[in-house]
């Protein structure tokens, strides 16, 4: 790092030491009633924190149903329950019944929600297409798109634009290009319309599903997810025949995640994967990382509009980055230590959750089976034990230096252990590179009050997120 950049790092650092704290619900003094609770759950999880969760390393409560189920926030027993004793956390049914909403009979199980030894084998077949190699050749894909929206924002003349939805609009692109090269290039707003139906339905915690009524009580709201998912098939299945006929043609396929799929065998029986899991995984592969990651960048842009200093850092950074893109994620700390403390701050997947399969003890609380364990890294990358001011935005905490003293489990946007976000390194990499393209041509500042934030699946601002823009 140049010792320009040193220089900035310093004034940077007291910038933030004047204290920008973003907006966020206030926790609650005690637990919500089972109404409160219910109504909640469906509306905005996120409000049913109360100050205990951020006070202390372990919180034991009753849900809904009565069953008692553990808010864990210390970092050994994290590690206990997502790498020591994983094998005794599974993935609970209601967070199964959640990601599976509107999902047709016979649909086949992509990696995000498969268990046992069908996860084991997915996992395995998957795993060479997220190779930090195979990853570095998507670096131009990624970097063209972000270009291209800057351009069109200044070509358009616009001063002001609506931030969550232009990042939801150019993570799709990237996804298009780096999954299956634009093939569905022409059903581009399809896609986005019906992407955006079924988050907002699967998103919701639908109180017959927290109070574990049977599969056949109806739930209001679920068509409409239905109807998104017969789309979805409908055009996937298009695309693997198209690209199938290709395949078989002898004709020259284009190096994306769809031609891997399909080619892709499991290194230890050399099976490949059947149709329905293909495309159950592909289904998968666009519904985890296309939201997550558009949160991850306009929550970021929004911070940085808030702290002028950080932006102007991180953009005097991007103009002094290399040619070839593939090598930014290494040669940019400052860019990446402000996505990750946006991702601290605003983690796009707030809340994990596991069910005993055994006992066990987690921070000195004893367990039996059946007990809902719920890491929740809205509470944890705020705990007042694990942070300095854990309500300031400080990207300091992620430079080289500093970064090493956070510990491993204190922080985890992308999960932790045998089931980490298989994505991780394809964020990262997506991330600093939208976000140095941006920082590049655009200075971003903010418009009227901080948004409210609504926890759906994904942390969102619950209006629509509006940034002033002007070319750099
Ligand atoms: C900033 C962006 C992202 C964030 C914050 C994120 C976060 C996460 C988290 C927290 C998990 C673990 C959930 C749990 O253990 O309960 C996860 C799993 C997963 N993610 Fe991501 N993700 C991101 C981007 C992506 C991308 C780009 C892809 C693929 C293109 C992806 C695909 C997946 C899949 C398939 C799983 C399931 C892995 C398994 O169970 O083995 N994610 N992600």
């Amino acid at each position: 790092m140049s010792a320009m950049l040193d220089v900035t790092h310093d004034r940077v650092r007291q910038d933030g030491e004047a204290g920008f704290a973003p907006r966020a619900p206030r926790p609650r003094a005690r637990t919500a009633g089972p109404l409160t609770q219910l109504f909640l759950l469906a509306r905005n999880p996120i409000e049913l924190w109360t100050q205990a969760h951020f006070d202390e390393p372990v919180v034991v409560e009753r849900g809904v149903t009565g069953g008692r189920f553990l808010t864990v926030s210390d970092p050994q027993a994290i590690r206990r329950i997502f790498v020591d004793n994983a094998a005794n956390y599974e993935k609970d049914a209601l967070q199964l019944r959640v990601l599976r909403a509107g999902s047709p009979a016979g649909a086949g199980e992509g990696l995000l929600v498969a268990r046992g030894e069908l996860w084991r084998r997915t996992r395995r077949t998957l795993a060479p297409l997220f190779a930090p190699r195979r990853v570095a050749t998507f670096a131009r894909a990624m970097l063209a798109p972000a270009e291209a929206r800057a351009e069109r924002w200044f070509a358009r003349g616009a001063h002001a634009v609506a931030i969550d939805s232009e990042m939801t609009a150019l993570t799709y692109d990237i996804l298009s290009a780096t999954l299956f090269s634009d093939a569905l290039a022409g059903d581009a707003n399809g896609f986005a319309r019906e992407l955006a139906a079924l988050l907002e339905s699967i998103g919701r915690v639908h109180p017959f599903d927290a109070l574990a009524a049977p599969d056949w009580a109806p739930r209001i709201g679920q068509g409409r997810a239905r109807a998104a998912r017969v789309w979805f098939n409908d055009a996937i299945d298009r695309l693997v025949a198209e690209r199938r006929a290709t395949i078989a043609a002898g004709a020259a396929a284009p190096p994306d995640i769809l031609t891997a799929l399909l080619q892709a065998a499991d290194p230890e029986t050399g099976a490949g994967l059947s149709a329905p899991e293909i495309a159950a995984n592909l289904f998968t592969l666009i519904a985890a990382g296309h939201e997550t990651t558009a949160r991850a960048l306009g929550w970021t842009l929004h911070l940085l509009a808030r702290a002028p200093l950080w932006q102007d850092a991180a953009a005097s950074e991007a103009r002094g980055l290399g040619a070839d893109p593939a090598t930014w994620l290494d040669e940019a700390p400052v860019i990446r230590a402000c996505l990750e403390e946006a991702m601290r701050l605003f983690p796009p997947v707030p809340f994990m959750s596991r069910a005993s399969q055994g006992p066990d003890r987690l921070a000195g609380v004893e367990i039996g089976k059946g007990v809902l364990v719920c890491v929740a890294p809205w509470v944890l990358h705020r705990h007042r034990l694990l942070w300095d001011r854990p309500e300031t935005f400080d990207p300091a905490r992620f430079l080289p230096g500093a970064r090493e003293r956070i510990d491993r489990f204190a922080y985890l946007p992308f999960g932790a252990g045998p089931r980490i976000c298989i994505g991780m390194g394809f964020a990262m990499q997506e991330g600093v590179i939208a976000l140095a393209a941006l920082l590049r041509r655009a200075r971003f500042a903010p418009i009227g009050e901080e948004p409210d934030i609504v926890h759906r699946i994904t942390l969102r601002p619950r209006r629509t997120l509006r940034l002033a823009v002007a070319a750099r």
